[in-house]
């Protein structure tokens, strides 16, 4: 069993903590797709409830760190070199539609540079961590990410954009060009579990855009901390606040790049 640091304890902690309203919440979702308000306000209630345990949790162990949260957006905090950015609820289209496929996300900016990050998923009971150099741990075990090196024995994980988002054209050619020689593709509708299931070797790659740094913050450490390589479609590394993001391990990340790059040249 891995040895969890003070810093991911305090953030296992706020996770647990705000999982335990999230999960009975779950459970009301069914009973309120037949009332007559739907379950749209419930759900919205319940991620902003979770938000406010997280963000009570964290301050009380660190009082001085900032926030960029989801719900709320950016709290400065007196610490400039320390901000926790959350995901209170990653998943919230599957939450709606009582999909059980969803978790908490929250990362450590420290200096600019992503540091920790936890991903939990309540109802699996998964609890995802990884410190920068300190390894990438799931419910304690070691994660190594896919030893697998052919295109087309890879699985793949993307998002597919919905209605609000742009570009809807180039992701059909990127699918297009990824379909035709990857063992399959995948789409489960959180980002956090995407990259969690990079780090866990499940998947070979993932890639997305339209996203944010809520999304993903954490689940970087775990790719990074399991062997993985992590930027952007351009194969940038400050990807981060750009909403995009390739994900995969090391043998299949240029391949997949090369791949969504050939498919978005005129
Ligand atoms: C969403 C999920 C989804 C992704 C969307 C995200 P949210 O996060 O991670 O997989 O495709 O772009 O916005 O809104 O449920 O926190």
């Amino acid at each position: 069993m891995a040895l969890r640091s003070a810093l991911i304890n305090v953030m296992v902690a706020a996770a647990q903590k705000a999982a335990r309203h999230l999960v009975r919440d779950f459970g009301e979702v069914e009973n309120l797709q037949v009332s007559r308000k739907g379950p749209a306000d419930f759900v919205s209630v319940a991620d902003q409830r979770a938000e406010n345990t997280i963000v009570a949790e964290l301050q009380r162990s660190r009082p001085h760190y900032g926030f960029l949260l989801e719900e709320r957006g950016t709290v400065e905090g007196r610490d400039n070199s320390n901000r926790w950015i959350v995901d209170p609820l990653d998943g919230t289209t599957n939450f709606l539609h009582g999909i059980p496929h969803f978790a908490i996300s929250i990362a450590l900016e420290r200096d600019r540079d992503l540091f920790a990050g936890v991903v939990y998923d309540p109802i699996g009971d998964r609890l995802y961590w990884a410190e920068k150099g300190n390894g990438a741990f799931l419910n304690g075990r070691r994660l190594r990410v896919s030893s697998r090196r052919k295109m087309d024995e890879a699985l793949f994980a993307t998002g597919i954009p919905f209605k609000g988002t742009k570009n809807h054209p180039l992701f059909l050619r990127q699918l297009e060009g990824v379909m035709a020689r990857a063992a399959g593709v995948r789409r489960f509708g959180a980002v956090s579990l995407d990259l969690a299931y990079v780090a866990s070797g499940r998947y070979e790659g993932y890639w997305e855009t339209g996203i944010h740094p809520w999304d993903m913050g954490a689940g970087v450490v775990l790719v990074r901390e399991a062997g993985g390589f992590v930027t952007d479609l351009d194969r940038k590394t400050d990807f981060l606040y750009r909403g995009e993001i390739l994900a995969a391990s090391p043998d299949l990340h240029d391949q997949l790049a090369e791949v969504l790059r050939s498919a978005a040249a005129p």
